[in-house]
């Protein structure tokens, strides 16, 4: 095999498009996932590329050291693109221990393993590490956005955990000389993403006339990019990036939530045969997230001008194929929400 790259949590949303693309574009890579499959695993998402031949799937913890060196060991791994992680806001206020050993702890746990594996032979070696725009903090409504030397102010507890993870990644290059490459993305949206997050709740909840929570007054403002469009941008990054080099990722694509959701409606209504407005009524204000960030709005144009990637789709495209394949992959939002979606593991890989 021509590359050995290991992807963690692969089983995730974005996770399960990049080892898709990986998978299919390169049937002489090996394709290792090693995800721990939390309630944010899915290994349903991975159905079809799971029996392709340069695919393995590795049950574990990046927090374990011996899991870690082991696969490192296995399949002499030379490439890793590192997505496993707590990824839900709300989630982090409730429990941010959890989020500080996966995203610190597991992060370190990683950079170990490859630093032992690797022992300062880095010639074709890379740790891309991907991250979030969170971590820049918080913008107000003037129309200025993060760029690559934005300084980090992370304010809940998942961007602080992403952002001490960066800065581990970072200092394995300045300390050991790793190539490291660390991205920072906007919000994603698309098939596969856990339904806790706001589009593929609010979709969920449409279908099933519950109400629509929006937190605040629906003011804060986010930069959405499709997620084939950040597995895309992966793609390049990882073949084309520069080491040590930090890349923005983002859509150019900044929604007042309370306008995004009404397009979400609009669309799920047109859809399901509904008079146009009809799930309006399902908007719901509720108490205001803690430390709610008012705006992320992220500038892309290092990664246009330097490796040529840009959004591809344009965003009512986008939000229409996903609000369909939500519709139309009905029992996959079901699975989860009836907790079947946990037995697929047991009853598709080891029963093999
Ligand atoms: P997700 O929550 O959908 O998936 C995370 C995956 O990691 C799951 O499959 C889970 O089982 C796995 N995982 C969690 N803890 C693990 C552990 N200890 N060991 C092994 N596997 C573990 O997350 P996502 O939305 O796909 O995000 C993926 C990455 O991209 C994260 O690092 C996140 O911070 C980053 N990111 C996400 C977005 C977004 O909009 N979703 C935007 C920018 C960056
Ligand atoms: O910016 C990148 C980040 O985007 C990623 O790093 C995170 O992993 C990812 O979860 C996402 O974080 P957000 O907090 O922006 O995403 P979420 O879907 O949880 O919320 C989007 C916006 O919608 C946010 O302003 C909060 C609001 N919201 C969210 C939910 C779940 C609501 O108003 N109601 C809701 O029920």
């Amino acid at each position: 095999m021509k590359r050995r790259i290991l992807i963690t949590g692969g089983a995730g949303f974005i996770g399960s498009h990049v080892v898709r693309l990986f998978v299919t574009k390169y049937p002489d890579y090996l394709v290792v996932n090693l995800d721990k499959l939390t309630y944010a695993g899915n290994l349903a998402n991975l159905k079809d590329v799971e029996l392709a031949p340069n695919y393995r799937f590795e049950k574990g913890d990046i927090c374990d050291g011996e899991t870690v060196n082991g696969i490192f060991e296995k399949y002499d791994i030379d490439g890793v693109i590192h997505l496993a992680a707590e990824s839900h806001v709300d989630r982090s206020i409730k429990e941010p221990l959890t989020f500080a050993r996966t995203n610190v702890m597991g992060t370190l746990t990683l950079l170990e393993a490859a630093k032992h594996r690797w022992s300062g032979n880095y010639d074709g070696k890379l740790f891309y590490h991907i991250s979030t725009d969170e971590v820049y903090g918080a913008l107000p409504f003037d129309g200025s956005m993060f760029t690559e030397e934005t300084k980090y102010a992370p304010h809940s507890p998942y961007s602080a955990s992403k952002a001490s993870s960066d800065h581990f990644v970072r200092a394995y290059h300045n300390t050991y000389g790793m190539p490291v490459i660390v991205t920072n993305c906007s919000n994603n949206y698309g098939p596969y993403q856990f339904p806790e997050k706001l589009i593929p709740l609010f979709i969920n909840n449409i279908r099933n006339r519950r109400p629509l929570p929006v937190y605040g007054r629906g003011k804060n403002v986010r930069d959405w990019l499709y997620v084939e469009d950040h597995a895309r941008a992966i793609d390049t990054i990882f073949h084309n990036g520069k080491a040590a080099e930090t890349y923005n990722i983002g859509g150019f694509n900044e929604w007042r939530n309370i306008d995004l959701i009404k397009v979400i409606i609009r669309c799920a209504d047109r859809i399901m045969g509904n008079p146009e407005g009809f799930s309006e009524e399902l908007i719901t204000y509720v108490t205001d997230r803690e430390g709610h960030d008012l705006r992320y709005a992220i500038d892309a144009s290092k990664l246009r001008d330097e490796l040529g990637w840009q959004p591809s789709l344009q965003f009512e495209e986008g939000i229409e194929k996903t609000v369909r394949w939500y519709l139309d992959n009905q029992q996959w939002l079901d699975n989860i929400t009836s907790g079947d979606y946990e037995k697929y593991y047991e009853e598709m890989y080891l029963k093999r």
